[in-house]
């Protein structure tokens, strides 16, 4: 299958596009390295040789490279990762992420269109929950943005329910929850030099020495031991609920929306107290105060997945915490 991978050069994109070359998919990795590095696309060009292509390009900017790269690949179906992610920057610079993130896809569906392409995965986020009441969380609680991050991620989704129930595009768009953990081969991995705001590359960062102590947001939320409560997944998880969803699009016509989580929820204390115990690192922290704009609980009720896309997480907390060391303590960084 020829697959167009948007924001291939990132942590998830990346990792994905490795699977599928590995799967024996002919891969079109489009970045514009605004929170990933060359080097990322140098590791997956000196493995695998044949079936990769790379084309530098702002998918907000270049509309019209845009439309001669779709054009001229031919992709069955695009896989866009492409966005900004940081929640503290959005607030602080809106339009910054409404032009990247709402302009990409909007630029990108238009491609499509134009080519015919008709099957889009899109990387959406549990974000979009807000602070939900019902935990676990189903697909039909309500939307609710948290930050202008969440608003670009809740826009797009709406527009591309619009553009699916219209039958242009046949869209599944997958709800990540808190991807951790670098994939099998170790050669990719959330860098924490450069995304320093989420809690397992924070972890990381005082594993290595960057940061003496880690600062826990809060110690007097309504949960197990007062810190927040997330669902974490092991990368290679969520990956492969890509290819499940890449299987279940070509089977099916409209909008479809899947959480990709565990299902089980972990508090910042118990993951740090994981990750001291498998990789016997200790990671010195401190209460601080809570972060504006967290959530106390935010976890999946993944059922539907199970049930639709024969997919559920395999990898437990203790694998998550010990792949995202190894792949960065045994390879360092660019
Ligand atoms: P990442 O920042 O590592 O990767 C995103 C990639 O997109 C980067 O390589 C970046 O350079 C590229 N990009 C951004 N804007 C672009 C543009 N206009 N044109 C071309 N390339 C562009 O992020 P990630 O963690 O790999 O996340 C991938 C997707 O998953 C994002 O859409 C993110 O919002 C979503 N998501 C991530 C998480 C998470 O915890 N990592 C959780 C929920 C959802
Ligand atoms: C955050 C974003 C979310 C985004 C997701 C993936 C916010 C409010 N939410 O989710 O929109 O989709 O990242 O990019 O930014 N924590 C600490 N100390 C730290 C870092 C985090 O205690 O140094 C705590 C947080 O308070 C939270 C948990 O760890 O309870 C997880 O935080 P994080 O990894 O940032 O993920 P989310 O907040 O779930």
């Amino acid at each position: 299958m020829k697959i167009l991978v948007t924001g291939g050069a990132g942590y998830i994109g990346a990792t994905f596009a490795f699977e599928a070359l590995k799967n024996n998919h002919k891969v079109l990795v489009i970045d514009n390295f605004s929170n990933s590095k060359p080097e990322q696309i140098l590791k997956i060009k000196n493995i695998f040789k044949e079936n990769f292509e790379f084309t530098e390009l702002d998918l907000a900017k270049e509309y019209r490279q845009l439309i001669n790269c779709v054009e001229v690949f031919r992709p069955d179906i695009v896989v866009h990762f492409a966005g900004l992610k940081a929640v503290g920057e959005s607030q602080s610079n809106p339009i910054k992420y409404w032009d990247n993130n709402v302009i990409s896809s909007i630029n990108l569906i238009k491609a499509m269109a134009i080519n015919k392409v008709k099957k889009l995965i899109f990387s959406s986020s549990a974000t979009v929950y807000g602070d939900s009441k019902f935990q676990p969380i189903p697909e039909t609680a309500e939307i609710k943005s948290m930050s202008v991050y969440g608003s670009t991620k809740i826009a797009i989704e709406n527009m591309l329910s619009e553009v699916a129930r219209e039958g242009t595009i046949d869209v599944v768009s997958l709800r990540y929850f808190n991807p951790v953990g670098s994939h099998k081969e170790k050669l990719i991995y959330e860098d924490p030099l450069n995304s320093p705001n989420n809690l397992m590359p924070r972890i990381i960062r005082v594993a290595l020495g960057i940061d003496k102590e880690l600062k826990i947001y809060g110690n007097d939320y309504q949960t197990k031991d007062g810190s927040g409560e997330r669902d974490y997944i092991h990368i290679s998880d969520l990956i492969d609920g890509h290819f499940s969803a890449i299987d279940f699009i070509f089977k099916t016509h409209g909008k479809k929306i899947f959480n990709l989580g565990t299902g089980k929820s972990t508090s910042v204390i118990e993951l740090i107290k994981t990750f001291e115990l498998v990789n016997s690192i200790e990671i010195p922290f401190k209460i601080s105060k809570r972060r504006p704009g967290d959530v106390a609980i935010c976890y999946a009720d993944p059922s539907l997945a199970k049930e639709v896309l024969d997919w559920q997480a395999k990898y437990n907390l203790s694998d998550m915490c010990m792949d995202a060391w190894v792949g960065v303590k045994d390879h360092g960084f660019n």
